[in-house]
């Protein structure tokens, strides 16, 4: 295809991000003024010229994720191979080992079957033992650091019951290892028994790897086109290329945010899609604004707080249960809408009633247009109620919308941690309830964490307790 028409298809297939709904224009004080983008100008240029400092560095790895060639050469290649073994794939791996899997899989069309296990409850990991089909399954444990407890503890399961089935020689062909190019246990549990396994680039941290071996490989085996997916990623690293913030919809997206809630306490972020398919792009999204800006210190070693608090939602189941809140109870949050302009389908909903006025408005139009048309209302019900309002616009959900959208969002949480001087890539207040937890597990050099949790324990009060 020549570049100019497909570049006219990307444009066409591009999501659009309306701020509308955000800006004092609409919403008054609640909003964001332009003035207000204006005066944050020399920040703006700054972390962008400190951001593309660094990714021409090599310094943060998910950047160059879209043209990863070899690596995804060797993604089809081993999904080929399971895709001839296997008709389910079980991920077991938590946290970004498994959102973007998820994502990706609630969302588009497969041909065979993912399972991503991504809790250590009993009850559900016992269930779904129980009733996986042994020889037809792949276990494909996914790990950036190898070690993760939960993921360890699933694996060393799923290994003892492959042991005891297929004995020590076969039970390896049922285990795919992603993980750590170099280090890490896992990484020295494939040197040292041979299981086929996938790297992860050392750059790129867990919320950042959908786009690498962590999620193509499940969505390769699923029969999802992963080039569109990277196509898609490209394609909006190429619109995020735009040194003025008012044509890059990532910087924006993340300025303004970061301006919503520093300057107008609106520290709460709803993603809301109004299509079931993107239900765990949300939880996706949860992850990744959460991990990545909620810190208590900036680069410089300051004392902060901040972050905003991501909730997911979803339209419109959520208008009958959450949009009473976002309408009338604190202004302290941003809603951001997706809307699907076509759903893969539309279901027709007949005539009937025709003497009844509540139900016969109904008739003759579908379920694609209802759900897009109440989007449409709540945006504007919240926008009257001066609750500002940001809307993606999605031409369709497939994998080059869906390579988009992680995409923007990466790129909008960098930025947006580079505006409140933090490192958006680490995430070093999680560690301490898994040192507390390898102290009670018994873990050798975790004695004192052990002792820890006990004195906390006796030192309760039973009157507190009730
Ligand atoms: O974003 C992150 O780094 C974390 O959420 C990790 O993905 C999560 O803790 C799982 O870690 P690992 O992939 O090392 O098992």
């Amino acid at each position: 295809m020549p570049d100019y028409r497909r570049k006219a298809t990307r444009e066409a297939m591009s999501i659009r991000v309306d701020f509308n709904g955000m800006m004092s224009d609409a919403i008054g004080a609640t909003g964001v003024a332009p003035a207000e983008i204006d005066a944050l100008e020399p920040r703006i240029k700054e972390v962008t010229r400190n951001l593309e400092a660094q990714r021409a560095a090599g310094e943060i790895g998910f950047y160059d994720l879209p043209t990863q060639k070899d690596a995804v050469a060797e993604v089809k290649e081993l999904a080929a191979e399971l895709r001839q073994e296997s008709d389910t794939l079980v991920v077991l791996g938590i946290g970004g080992s498994a959102l973007g899997t998820k994502t990706i899989i609630g969302a588009l069309d497969t041909d065979r079957r993912v399972i991503v296990a991504d809790n250590v409850d009993p009850w559900t990991f016992g269930k779904l033992v129980d009733e996986v089909d042994l020889t037809r399954t792949t276990f494909n444990v996914i790990s950036k650091s190898g070690e993760t407890a939960e993921t360890m503890s699933q694996f060393l399961i799923i290994r003892d019951l492959l042991l005891r089935t297929f004995g020590a020689v076969d039970y390896t062909k049922h285990v795919v290892i992603t993980t750590d190019a170099e280090s890490g246990a896992l990484r020295q549990v494939v040197h040292d028994e041979g299981f086929r396994s996938l790297p992860i680039p050392a750059g790129v941290g867990g919320r950042f790897s959908v786009l690498t071996a962590v999620g193509l490989l499940p969505a390769a085996f699923a029969g999802v086109r992963i080039d569109d997916l990277l196509n898609g990623a490209a394609w909006m690293d190429q619109r995020c290329h735009q040194s003025d913030i008012r044509r890059n919809p990532a910087h924006l997206f993340g300025a303004c945010l970061y301006l919503a809630d520093t300057r107008h306490d609106q520290n709460v972020v709803v993603l809301m899609p109004y299509s079931d398919r993107l239900q765990y792009l949300a939880a996706w999204f949860a992850q990744l604004w959460a991990e990545s800006l909620g810190k208590d210190q900036s680069i410089d070693g300051a004392a902060v707080n901040v972050g905003q608090t991501p909730v997911a939602a979803l339209g419109a189941t959520d208008q009958h249960s959450l949009v009473q809140l976002f309408a009338e109870g604190p202004a302290d949050k941003v809603v951001v809408m997706i809307r699907v302009d076509d759903h893969g389908r539309e279901m027709a909903i007949p005539s009937g009633y025709a003497d009844l006025e509540t139900l016969s408005y109904l008739g003759g139009t579908g379920l694609g247009t209802l759900i897009n048309l109440e989007q449409r209302a709540t945006e504007l019900a919240l926008v009257k109620k001066k609750k500002p309002v940001v809307t993606i616009l999605a031409p369709q959900v497939d994998a080059f919308t869906l390579g988009q959208l992680f995409f923007f969002f990466e790129v909008a949480v960098a930025f947006a941690g580079g505006l409140y001087r933090i490192n958006p890539f680490n995430q070093p207040g999680v560690e301490e309830g898994k040192r507390l937890t390898y102290g009670q597990m018994g873990r050798k050099g975790f004695e004192e964490k052990r002792a820890e949790v006990e004195a906390w324990t006796k030192s309760k009060r039973s009157d507190y307790v009730v």
